[in-house]
């Protein structure tokens, strides 16, 4: 239940510090006017008539209100703030124990390698599903040295984890700005249509074909509809933990995507093969038949070669581009 004096505060104070009742009564298509004093006030003066049509009463809604409330204000105590995941070894493809226990924190971007079919996967499903011995690995993890509260695993408002995977199937008959809008107001951000514009700004960034706003989600290429979960994720996306499963191959500008999804307060997990985005990370957990074989921190001398192989890629970037508009290659 959340703490009664919200409901007998000032309206106005009550809305800047819960923005999202707006969103909630508008779901059921009833509007606030300022005029009243508070939201106990406001509840009061609505019309059994109206309620009756929604199949409610005034109780239900009180209660339903509350209820939405007391989960938004849970999600937003900073007692539940995120500061460490730990990954508790399972074991490998041969029953072979992983033998560690991994504490990641805030900030840190940690790359996930190995042959294809070695786990990477497996590994970000388990973080995932918050695995607790329940998956083919035996892996734990932990949120804040504990096994998490339900809130935290089922939550489909504010997930723990985002993640971004491997295969993009829309099935959907929308186009690109209606997908994204429609993200936008299940997330009940307070400035949907901005944040819209942004997420279409940037995925056009990141792709290297452009798109437009109306461009049915079935017709994006497979970059093109990358970029645009990455840039979904990297602008909505409040989830402390964002795993990404191979975007190399997507076709989009890779290191703009991972600067856009880093955020200081973010632990990001990220499968890959690809050495630049590899070499950006703090660590690299390398999976080896289903297992975590070894853990490398990224060193000084490694990070000198990022400066080079940035350079090669550029290189290459810029061919592409060539062969793309019809220039040969006779001179590079
Ligand atoms: N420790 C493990 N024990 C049993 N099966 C595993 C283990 N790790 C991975 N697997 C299974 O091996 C298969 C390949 O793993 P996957 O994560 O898809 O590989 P990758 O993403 O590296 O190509 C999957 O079916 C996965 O469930
Ligand atoms: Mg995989």
């Amino acid at each position: 239940m959340t703490d009664r004096t919200l409901f007998h505060k000032p309206l106005s104070e009550t809305l800047a510090d819960h923005p999202y009742i707006n969103d909630f009564l508008d779901s059921f298509g009833l509007t606030i006017e300022l005029g009243e004093k508070t939201l106990a006030d406001y509840l009061d003066t609505l019309d059994p008539d109206t309620l009756e049509d929604l199949g409610l009463s005034e109780e239900q809604l009180r209660h339903s209100l509350d209820e939405f409330l007391s989960g938004m204000m849970a999600l937003s105590d900073p007692m539940e703030k995120v500061e460490s995941l730990t990954i508790i070894g399972g074991h490998n493809k041969s029953g072979e124990a992983e033998n560690l226990e991994l504490v990641l924190k805030p900030g840190e971007v940690i790359c996930i390698v190995g042959p294809t079919g070695s786990g990477k996967s497996r590994l970000l499903a388990d973080i995932e599903w918050v695995a607790q011995g329940d998956t083919p690995t035996k892996r734990k993890i932990l949120i804040n040295d504990q096994v998490p509260d339900s809130k935290w695993r089922f939550s489909t408002e504010y997930k723990l984890v985002a993640q971004l995977s491997q295969n993009m199937n829309f099935v959907m008959d929308l186009s690109a700005e209606e997908f994204i809008r429609m993200h936008a107001e299940s997330r009940l951000v307070t400035d949907p249509e901005e944040k819209v514009a942004q997420i279409l700004q940037q995925a056009n960034e990141l792709a290297g074909e452009q798109f437009e706003p109306d461009t049915p989600v079935t017709s994006l290429s497979g970059g093109q509809s990358r970029a645009l979960m990455i840039a979904d994720m990297a602008i909505l996306s409040k989830s402390p933990i964002a795993l990404i499963d191979e975007i190399e191959n997507a076709g989009i500008d890779r290191k703009k995507a991972l600067d856009l999804l880093v955020k200081e307060e973010k632990i990001i997990l990220m499968a890959t093969h690809d050495p630049i985005l590899a070499l950006m990370g703090d660590r690299r957990l390398v999976i080896k038949n289903g297992g975590i074989d070894k853990i490398i921190e990224s060193s000084e001398a490694e990070r000198k070669n990022l400066l080079s192989l940035e350079e090669l890629d550029n290189k290459l970037l810029a061919l592409r581009n060539r062969i793309r508009t019809g220039d040969t290659l006779e001179t590079i």
